[in-house]
């Protein structure tokens, strides 16, 4: 039997990037855009570009790097956004605009302050104008799960009429259940005249953790988009799983009648890099990439397993990217196979120069720890300081001894100019920041500091995230080193270096149009 194809749309660098903290740089959204589209994700939705410089230039660069998958930029419904998008996407290969407006009661009245008329006026237009920029416009009834049928058969009408080729019902609160969210999917697609002009489409979150059998719900009834995120990374409680979404779909294809083109080998390496990018961890018994997914401890299943993988396993670990030979390099490994071994993983070395700073890091790496796993090998690149014009990490001296106060002293760099300070604090990393802050000063709150063993064994690298906030702006930094208080400092000063180049930016869903 032929089935349909189920397109798969990956909203990580977008709604994923709403997670408070998540923010990304553009270069770490065409990393994370890069692994997207060697999985062969069919559009990338990659920011809402009119929130600031910074997403505008990250769709921008998203646009012309990634060649495969079709890019596109979230616009609400008014001719500014619309406009900044289109510029954006100039010179995709081929794009995307997606536009939205707020349609249940409760949005209309108390958001949007409109009328029901005006909400569909304001929805045609943003879809004509579109179509001005790119024959591919998306429209999302926003809170689609609590706005009333017939307005939302009328507002979908009027939509494709004025040219939307895909029409996304969005569970935006999570409130959906998966009999019924399915039900209205076909209900609308039976009841709308010209519903067979355009693609249905949905996009839920987690909020009552039913998104994955929200949208799943959908697929049987119609829907042949799914909007989803690496992690189910997003807004709140998060976005469906894309990992979940398409491994349900392939495990039993006894059951859908649709298919996915990802290549899901590159799932684990992708989940990985989103985690190490965001410093959200992903935890040991998420399905597919959890650390546990495929740990079978009880006895009885690993005696099950051994005799038969079937027993207890449904899918294959390798399928979905996790390597039974885990260890990939050493001291002794040459510098092809290490550019091999990262471009496996996803990685697209920018030039030469790139590629030989990242090998001589992975040499220094290797003469500490002489195992060298794909984990490694992800936070090296992660690790790599992406400009010289900030805050530069030379050294540090922490000394901590049981009965005294722990001291630190820290040597930075800035535009070549060196400065360093000694501060006590509770322990080496609370001395090492305060020495930090006594040299520059930040004003700003630390939000978060976590560390996390990258691998096993206590030569594994520590890999350490540093969330802090300014002015309502919030930020992560990251940094890896098989010495903590090393990486907690590089963490640090990261965070620094991308909260000065950020300013605040615009959130698509507070406000009005
Ligand atoms: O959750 C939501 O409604 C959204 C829309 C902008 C599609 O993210
Ligand atoms: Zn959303």
């Amino acid at each position: 039997m032929s089935k349909d194809k189920l397109i798969i749309f990956d909203t990580t660098l977008r709604d994923g990037e709403q997670s408070p903290g998540a923010s990304m740089t553009k270069d770490e959204k065409v990393r994370i855009a890069t692994v997207l589209e060697k999985m062969s994700v069919d559009v990338i939705e990659a920011g809402f570009a009119i929130a600031s410089p910074g997403d505008f230039e990250a769709v921008q660069a998203v646009a012309s790097v990634i060649k495969d998958s079709r890019i596109c930029s979230l616009a609400r419904a008014n001719k500014k956004d619309i406009e900044r998008a289109g510029e954006a996407l100039k010179h995709a290969n081929a794009s995307r605009i997606h536009t939205f407006i707020a349609t249940s009661p409760i949005h209309m009245e108390y958001k949007l302050r409109m009328q029901p008329d005006q909400v569909v006026e304001h929805a045609v237009n943003a879809v004509k104008y579109a179509r001005k920029f790119t024959d591919d416009v998306e429209f999302s009834c926003e809170d689609a799960s609590r706005t009333e049928f017939d307005f939302m058969c009328r507002i979908i009408e009027e939509a494709i009429k004025a040219g939307a080729t895909t029409i996304n019902i969005p569970d935006t609160v999570g409130y959906g259940e998966p009999a019924e969210y399915g039900r209205i999917i076909g209900q609308l697609m039976n009841t709308i005249p010209n519903a067979d002009k355009a693609i249905f489409s949905v996009h839920c979150h987690n909020d009552l953790g039913l998104a994955v059998a929200n949208s799943l719900s959908a697929v049987n009834f119609g829907a042949r988009q799914v909007e989803c995120t690496i992690n189910g990374l997003g807004e709140r409680a998060g976005n469906a799983s894309l990992e979940e979404v398409v491994m349900a779909i392939r495990t039993r294809h006894d059951l859908f009648t649709v298919e996915t083109d990802i290549q899901t080998e590159y799932i684990v390496p992708a989940s990985r890099l989103v985690s190490s990018i965001t410093g959200f961890p992903v935890q040991p018994n998420k399905a597919i990439v959890g650390a546990n997914a495929f740990a079978h401890e009880a006895g009885i299943h690993q005696d099950g397993v051994l005799k038969h993988r079937e027993t207890y396993e449904i899918m294959r670990a390798q399928d979905v990217g996790w390597s039974d030979n885990r260890l990939v390099l050493g001291k002794h490994s040459g510098r092809a196979a290490f550019r091999a071994r990262l471009e496996g993983l996803g990685y697209k070395f920018q030039s030469d120069d790139e590629a030989n700073v990242l090998f001589a890091k992975f040499k220094v790496l290797a003469d500490k720890k002489h195992e060298i796993f794909d984990e490694d090998l992800q936070a090296l690149v992660s690790d790599v300081v992406e400009s010289d014009d900030g805050y530069q990490y030379v050294s540090i001296e922490a000394v901590s001894s049981t009965g005294k106060l722990p001291k630190a002293t820290v040597e930075l760099s800035l535009k070549g100019e060196a400065m360093s300070a000694t501060s006590e604090g509770d322990g080496p990393v609370d001395a090492a920041f305060k020495a930090i802050e006594s040299m520059i000063q930040t004003q700003a709150e630390l939000k978060l500091y976590s560390v996390n063993a990258i691998t096993e064994g206590t030569d594994s690298q520590g890999e350490v995230t540093v969330r802090l906030q300014r002015d309502g702006v919030m930020v992560n930094g990251q940094g890896a080193d098989t010495d903590i208080i090393v990486a907690s400092v590089k963490a640090y000063i990261d965070a620094v270096n991308t909260l000065n180049n950020r300013s605040e930016k615009a959130h698509p869903q507070k406000g009005g149009v």
